[in-house]
């Protein structure tokens, strides 16, 4: 299959040792990229969604690793590694579901154990190949996922698992980058993904510029999509994988399992391997992140909540494995995902 291309300017830039975020937050009104000059910048980026969506969280913190190492090698050239252990901290500590951002530290950090003398190049190139590997996993899981649909197929996609949550084309708007240009899907509905509309704001202008048709609708509207018939798979991205295929991802894709299952549509996850922690027995054990009250009380800074109101904010929520059809990763496609066989995918 030939490379699937996308329009969507790049989440993450790095350019002549610098790194650049497009600002998700201004999307799609401007488009902005900011320059992230010290490690606690880059921290601060992902905790407030700067950039957002678990891989490319994850190459955000490999050049935050990048950054952080110069800054202290330049302080000190004898003891940089220990002072680097509060900087790979504060970069974890950013956001906890999201399991690409430990996998991508922990492989920085295996490599700054082993070097000696100035560790730049060296810690360039690592957060360099993780970016490229990214790319190039978001390409095979587009063929995979899209040999699964059949023609003029119409799909339901949650939250933005594009070109924007990633370093290439993504991995659930991968598959339907894909499934749209060998003619397999004709129509694309999206959640809006409230509160914080990773659907209405990112998804959609992704796909608006790709010239894929796209049809918004609320999260409580997917029931009726489904009972009318309207499509055939439910295609998501994840934040973590346990052992035993259970998924966390952006809350609300829970409900959408329930209801596939109930209405007879196919549930596909799409993540790289990264995303899959073989730690973790069961979703039961994914840390889920807790939002501030604000994202949902508030509108682009305006309270629109009854004043006095609380709110209760999961970011994420844990679909079990029996609810997933499949999952497709880079490494191959897994069919009623559990324990057995994901080992065997994970080797
Ligand atoms: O809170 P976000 O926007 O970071 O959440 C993102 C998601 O839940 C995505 O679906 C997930 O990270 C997969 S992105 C390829």
């Amino acid at each position: 299959m030939s490379a699937i291309i996308d329009n969507t300017p790049s989440a993450i830039v790095w350019m002549q040792e610098e790194l650049k975020l497009l600002d998700q937050r201004q999307l799609p009104q401007l488009v902005v990229y900011l320059q992230l000059d010290d490690v606690a910048a880059v921290a601060d980026a992902i905790r407030q969604m700067v950039v957002r969506g678990a891989p490319a969280i994850g190459i955000t913190a490999a050049y935050g690793v990048v950054i952080a190492a110069r800054q202290r090698y330049a302080e000190n050239r004898q003891t940089w590694q220990r002072d680097l252990e509060p900087d790979l901290e504060l970069l974890a500590a950013a956001r906890p579901t999201a399991v690409n951002l430990c996998w991508a530290l922990q492989r920085m950090k295996t490599l700054v154990l082993t070097l000696e003398g100035d560790p730049f190049g060296a810690l360039e190139a690592e957060a360099i190949l993780i970016h490229q590997e990214d790319i190039a996993a978001n390409q095979k899981m587009a063929g995979l996922g899209a040999d699964l649909l059949v023609a003029d197929s119409a799909v339901l996609t949650h939250c933005n698992a594009g070109a924007l949550a990633t370093g290439g084309v993504g991995t659930a708007l991968g598959v339907i980058r894909a499934g749209f240009a060998s003619g397999k899907i004709d129509q694309v509905f999206a959640d809006e993904t409230r509160p914080w509309l990773q659907g209405a704001r990112l998804t959609a202008w992704e796909l608006v510029q790709e010239q894929i048709p796209v049809t918004l609708l609320c999260e409580g509207a997917a029931a009726r999509l489904m009972q009318q018939g309207k499509i055939g798979w439910v295609i998501v991205g994840s934040d973590r994988i346990a052992a035993n295929g259970d998924v966390a991802n952006k809350i609300g894709t829970l409900s959408l399992a329930v209801l596939a299952r109930h209405f007879g549509v196919k549930m596909m996850v799409v993540a790289p391997s990264s995303t899959v922690d073989m730690q973790l027995a069961s979703g039961d054990l994914i840390p889920i992140e807790q939002r501030g009250a604000d994202e949902l009380l508030e509108l682009e800074g305006k309270r629109i909540a009854a004043e006095g109101a609380q709110a209760w904010t999961p970011a994420f929520d844990v679909t079990p494995a029996e609810l997933v059809d499949v999952i497709v990763t880079e490494r191959g496609v897994v069919w009623q995902p559990s324990l057995e066989k994901m080992k065997s995918l994970m080797g």
